[in-house]
């Protein structure tokens, strides 16, 4: 069944590895998964006070996750944790309070770093947010790429020997919004 899913990328960088492994689970994902990057770095920092006329940018990025099936987050990591416009994503789709659009949306974490650890910190810190989030997230295969800059080669594509392993990740995912997505009546009477 085709299920649409939000890749949400947490580097504003226009080099950023992330976004290029982000284009690559995009590449390497099964037929089945239409997956759209949607973009964050517009959006005001988040600010309850203004709720009460929300900037235009947030009611777009509301609007456009909130009819998906699925979110992919691909994160790098900053300070052992996810970005600030990342984490501003995540606050800024949760609220007003009762309406987020992350709700019962199943998800799948990557993380990346030209470092050794893979942005295990960050790839952990959002998934204690997606927890509270009341969003599935994929267990396994967990995805942390460490020195993600010998992952790609000089046009910025995946190199071949990693291929598979961003292949099964994404083969799993699949397999998990097939278990935890709802339906779109069930959504709606969410
Ligand atoms: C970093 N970087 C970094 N790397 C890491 O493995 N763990 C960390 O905690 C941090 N902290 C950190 C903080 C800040 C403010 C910056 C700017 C960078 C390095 C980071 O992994 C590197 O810059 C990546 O290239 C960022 O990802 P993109 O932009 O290439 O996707």
């Amino acid at each position: 069944m085709a299920r649409n899913v939000a890749l949400i990328v947490g580097s504003l960088r226009k080099d950023s590895f992330t976004r290029k492994i982000g284009r690559a689970l995009i590449e390497l994902a099964p037929d089945s998964l239409h997956i759209e990057q949607i973009e964050i770095g517009a959006l005001p920092l988040y600010n309850q006070d203004l709720e009460t006329s929300p900037p235009r940018e947030w009611v777009a990025f509301r609007d456009r996750v909130r009819p998906m099936n699925a979110v992919l987050f691909a994160t790098p990591e900053y300070n052992r944790s996810i970005p600030a416009p990342l984490k501003n994503a995540v606050d800024v789709g949760s609220r007003p309070f009762g309406k987020s659009v992350y709700r019962a949306k199943p998800c799948a974490i990557a993380s990346c770093s030209p470092g050794q650890y893979g942005g295990f910190g960050a790839n952990h810190h959002l998934r204690q947010s997606c927890v509270f989030l009341d969003m599935p997230v994929m267990q396994q295969p967990e995805l942390y790429l460490a020195h993600v800059d010998k992952l790609l080669d000089e046009n910025g594509k995946v190199i071949e020997s990693s291929r598979g392993h961003l292949e099964k990740f994404m083969n799993a995912f699949a397999c998990w919004i097939d278990v935890f997505a709802l339906s779109d009546k069930q959504r709606s009477a969410a």
